[in-house]
């Protein structure tokens, strides 16, 4: 049943989020690119519905999230923001759109938001990125930093395994969370680095960050939601926990379909006319 029609709910905000964490309440946040899975956690309760470039990897198959485009982002957000009501929509920059320079980052950030209707944006990285950031908050958009783990930057990394476990890496990730804050960010996702670091920046900011294999003690959790959904077999980090098995349910659906096709037991004179 859905937890907010029946109510009157209030829209999340960059505002609310701010006040869940001075009030120690945490943030949940899940990915989603299409209209039908939008729909469904927005009406389950979810504060931030992400419309991340991970859709790249969930929904086109690519390996990275290098290949996809703004015009796909916008896409997949304008689909989303048709089905949302209550939550709070954030749109990533994907990878191109805003690291050559500022003027760039700002006319992609003002596509997103002009064409798909999304609330908010975010951008990977710290003080590399600082001037597009800066430039993209005085035109009035909302935006969420992204430190530690940065899927654009695969190639630099070379592996997807945690990061910031050496000091100096820890140190510049301080650094850029304080950066990131003082710039105007309403919040920073922290991915794949140490929980004892990771809880350690969230209390050294008054912006909420939220992590993704950055352990209990940060502001909040965003997941992929095809991945604890349990749609995809392939990816299982640590971090994940799978909430349903749907791989194997929808696997199994369709082979009984396929089955009664077959069998031609579907349809019966009930489903005819
Ligand atoms: O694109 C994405 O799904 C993300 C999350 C992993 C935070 O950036």
């Amino acid at each position: 049943m859905s937890t907010h029609r029946k109510k009157n709910f209030k829209k999340v905000t960059t505002n609310s989020l701010q006040e869940m964490k001075r009030l120690g309440e945490k943030i949940s946040m899940l990915t989603a690119y299409d209209f039908t899975l939008a729909k469904i956690i927005d009406e389950s309760g979810i504060d931030v519905i992400l419309v991340g470039d991970s859709a790249s990897n969930v929904m086109a198959g690519h390996e990275t999230t290098l290949p996809i485009t703004l015009d796909q982002m916008i896409y997949h957000a304008s689909s989303v923001i048709r089905a949302v009501d209550r939550s709070l929509v954030v749109v990533d920059l994907p990878f191109g759109s805003y690291q050559g320079n500022s003027k760039e980052a700002l006319s992609s950030a003002i596509r997103i938001m002009k064409e798909s209707g999304g609330h908010a944006v975010k951008l990977e990285g710290g003080e590399e990125i600082i001037e597009s950031i800066r430039r993209i908050l005085t035109a009035g958009i909302p935006v969420m930093g992204h430190l530690g783990l940065t899927p654009q930057s695969i190639y630099k990394f070379g592996t997807y395994t945690v990061r910031a476990r050496e000091e100096e890496e820890a140190e510049k990730l301080r650094e850029d969370a304080k950066l990131l804050e003082e710039a105007g960010c309403f919040a920073i996702v922290l991915e794949k680095v140490p929980a004892k670091l990771a809880e350690e920046v969230a209390q050294s900011l008054t912006i909420p960050v939220i992590g993704i294999g950055a352990g209990a003690g940060v502001d909040g959790q965003v997941l992929v939601l095809h991945d604890m959904l349990g749609l995809n077999q392939e990816f299982s980090p640590r971090f994940l926990r799978r909430y349903l098995n749907l791989f194997e349910d929808i696997q199994g659906a369709v082979q009984t379909y396929v089955r009664d096709v077959k069998n031609k037991d579907f349809p019966n004179d009930q489903e005819s006319y």
